[in-house]
C-alpha cells in the first residue's frame, strides 16, 4: 500500500518532512503502509535542496524524477510526464501534494487521470492575481483533490465559496509550522552568522518573477531596500532567480548579498531579525509564529490570516511606501500578535490520522494502472 509524498521546490520540503515522520510512525497500525518520498527535482541546487533534506533530517527520496528548470510549460510537462510514469510503475494507493509550485500541479494531475486519489496539503490559500502562477497551481490541484487539508478557517471557507464539497475539507493547521516548532531551538543554538547581533538587522528574501524579472521592478525594490540599509544592516541571501538578474543593481554598502541559506541558518536568521520584508508566502506565515515584524512586497496575499492575527504588513511594491513603512516598524514596540489556530506542531500527525483512517478502511488492493495514449 505505497503512498507518494511529493516535493519539489524548497519551500515544499519543510511542509512534507513532517507529514512523512508521522505516517512512518503509525505503520504499525498499518503494516502493509508503505510512504514513498517522491522529489520531482523542480529544485536542484546544493542550496536549494540537498541542504534542506540534511537540515529536516529527510531520509533520501525513493524517487528522484530530475525534471529541472523550464518555462512554466516544459517544467510542468516534464513532471507530469516522469510522475506518470513513477505512478504506472509503483502503483501508489494515494498521492499527497503540497503548497502551490508547478510540481504540485504537475503530481496532481498525472494521478488524478490515472485514477489515483489526491490528497493537497496546504488547499484553499487564494491570492485572487491571477498573474501569479501559484494562484493557477492552487485552483486547479484545489478542484481535483480528494482531500483537501487547510492552514486555517478562511482557506476552508475560500473551497466552499468555491462549491467543494465540505467532506472533501479538513481543517488541520499548518505542517511548516511543525517544522518551525521542532527545529527552532537548534536554529537558535548557533549565535546569528556574520557577527550580527539579534534584533540589530533586516533580512529580506526577493523571488517573485513580478518583482525581479523585471529590471525596473527590481530597481524600484532595491531603491527602497538601499534607503532602509541607512538605518539598518540589511542581508539579503539571494535566490538563484534573483542573483542572475542583479549585477545592474548598485547596493547600499550595507546591503550584504549572500548565497541561499538552509533551513537551520535561515530560521535562526529569521528569528532573530529586527523585521523581514519578503515576497514569500510562506515567511510571511513562519514571522507570524515567530513574532517578528514582516513587509510582504506584494499587493496581495493568500494568507490573510498573518495580516489579521499576525505580524505581516502587505505594503506593496512602492519604494517610498516600503521605506515608510520600514522606518514605521523600527520606531515601534514589536507587534503585537496571535499564533493562528492549530499552528501549534501537530499538523502533520492530523493528516496522518485523517489518511490512515481511510487507508485502513479502503485497504485497497493494487491496482494496475492503464495510460491512455
Ligand atoms: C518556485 C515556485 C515558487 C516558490 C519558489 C521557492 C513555481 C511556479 N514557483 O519558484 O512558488 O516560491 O520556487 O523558491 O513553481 N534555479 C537554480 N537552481 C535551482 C532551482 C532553480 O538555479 O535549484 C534557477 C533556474 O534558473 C530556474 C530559476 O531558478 O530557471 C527559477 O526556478 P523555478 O523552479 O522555475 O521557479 P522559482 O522561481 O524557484
Amino acid at each position: 500500500m505505497r503512498v507518494f509524498l511529493v516535493a519539489g521546490a524548497r519551500p515544499n520540503f519543510m511542509k512534507v518532512a513532517p507529514l512523512l515522520e508521522a505516517l512512518h510512525a503509525r505503520r504499525d497500525r498499518l503494516p502493509e503502509l508503505q510512504p514513498l518520498l517522491v522529489h520531482t527535482g523542480q529544485h536542484y541546487d546544493e542550496q536549494m535542496s540537498d541542504d534542506f533534506f540534511r537540515d529536516l533530517g529527510m531520509p533520501m527520496p525513493d524517487i528522484y524524477l530530475g525534471a529541472g528548470s523550464g518555462s512554466h510549460a516544459e517544467q510542468t510537462a516534464r513532471v507530469m510526464v516522469t510522475f506518470e510514469k513513477a505512478c504506472v510503475e509503483h502503483k501508489p494507493v494515494l498521492v499527497v501534494v503540497v503548497g502551490d509550485v508547478n510540481s504540485t500541479l504537475a503530481c496532481a494531475i498525472s494521478a488524478k487521470k490515472l485514477g489515483v486519489p489526491v490528497a493537497h496539503v496546504e488547499a484553499g490559500l487564494r491570492s485572487r492575481d491571477m498573474s501569479m502562477p501559484e494562484e493557477i497551481n492552487r485552483l486547479c490541484t484545489d478542484i481535483i483533490g480528494d482531500f483537501l487539508f487547510t492552514t486555517d478557517e478562511l482557506a476552508s471557507a475560500n473551497l466552499i465559496a468555491e462549491g467543494c464539497a465540505p467532506e472533501r475539507i479538513y481543517f488541520v493547521g499548518n505542517t511548516m509550522i511543525d517544522s518551525l516548532t521542532k527545529h527552532l531551538s537548534r536554529a537558535l543554538a548557533a549565535p546569528p552568522p556574520y557577527g550580527l547581533g539579534a534584533g540589530s538587522y533586516a533580512l529580506v528574501t526577493l523571488h517573485r518573477p513580478s518583482n525581479v524579472d523585471e529590471p525596473a521592478a527590481l530597481q524600484g525594490l532595491f531603491d527602497a531596500i538601499n534607503a532602509i540599509a541607512g538605518y539598518i544592516p540589511v542581508l539579503f541571501p539571494a535566490h538563484p532567480r534573483t542573483a542572475q538578474r542583479m549585477a545592474a543593481i548598485q547596493l547600499h554598502e550595507c546591503v550584504r548579498v549572500i548565497e541561499p541559506l538552509g533551513y537551520l541558518t535561515f530560521l535562526g536568521l529569521m528569528a532573530r531579525a529586527r523585521m523581514v520584508l519578503t515576497d514569500s508566502g510562506g515567511i510571511q506565515e513562519e514571522t507570524t509564529v515567530l513574532h517578528v515584524p514582516c513587509l510582504t512586497l506584494r499587493r496581495n496575499t493568500e494568507r490573510p490570516i498573518t495580516c489579521e492575527q499576525g505580524t505581516n504588513f502587505v505594503v506593496g511594491t512602492d519604494p517610498t511606501a516600503i521605506l515608510q513603512a520600514a522606518r514605521h516598524v523600527l520606531d515601534s514596540p514589536p507587534p503585537k500578535s496571535r499564533i493562528p489556530e492549530k499552528w501549534d506542531g501537530h499538523a502533520g500527525e492530523r493528516i496522518a490520522d485523517i489518511l490512515l483512517a481511510w487507508l485502513s478502511r479502503h485497504r485497497i488492493a493494487e491496482k494496475t494502472y492503464t495510460v491512455l495514449p
